[in-house]
């Protein structure tokens, strides 16, 4: 209820948080925000030391098992996710959906081949869920060899 008393109660409340407070509202050309914009930034010459030749060297060759584990966990972020969940655990955000529920892979106790072959031809053709998708016609053969090879790398019980 609005009393005259709280209407005429003088200047308005100066708001101390520290996000919404007056330093939030100072412009980028106020000279104390301008101080703290130039402080947080990086000096212009932070990684020009190396030129482009050198840095592309850095990186790690593309047959290696490092650039295969590297593009794999790309494949596994794309389209195994949503069943067998971010961390591989099986606790994907469908996972609920489906009984039996999609596999841990961080524990599977079958070896590559076999994830070949479930991967690439689905559940269903291995007497198994046909809620795993057979993605032979979806991935590439390099593509199918790099998920592999992160589910490899993430196992944590070995086959
Ligand atoms: C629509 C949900 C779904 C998606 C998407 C999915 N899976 Fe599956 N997956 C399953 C289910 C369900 C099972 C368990 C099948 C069973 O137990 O009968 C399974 C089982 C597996 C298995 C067998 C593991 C074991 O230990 O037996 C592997 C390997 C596997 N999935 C890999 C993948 C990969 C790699 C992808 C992405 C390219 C993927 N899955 C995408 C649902 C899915």
């Amino acid at each position: 209820m609005n009393t005259d008393s709280q209407v005429n109660a003088g200047p308005p409340q100066v708001d101390l948080h520290p996000l919404g407070g007056p330093a939030a509202r100072l412009g980028w050309g106020h000279p104390v925000a301008l101080a703290l914009l130039l402080c947080a930034t990086p000096p212009l010459t932070a990684g020009a030391e190396k030129t482009a030749a050198e840095r592309i060297e850095e990186f790690p060759n593309k047959s290696s098992l490092e650039a295969r584990i590297h593009r794999g966990d790309i494949v596994f972020q794309h389209y195994c996710i949503l069943c067998h969940g971010t961390k591989a655990d099986g606790n994907g955000r469908a996972a609920k959906l489906y009984s039996p529920r999609p596999a841990n892979l961080l524990t599977s106790d079958k070896n590559d081949e076999y994830k070949e072959l479930i991967i690439r031809r689905g559940g269903a053709a291995l007497a198994r869920s046909e809620f795993m998708p057979p993605w032979g016609d979806e991935l590439t053969d390099e593509q199918i060899k790099d998920v592999i090879g992160f589910l490899a790398s993430i196992q944590q019980r070995k086959p």
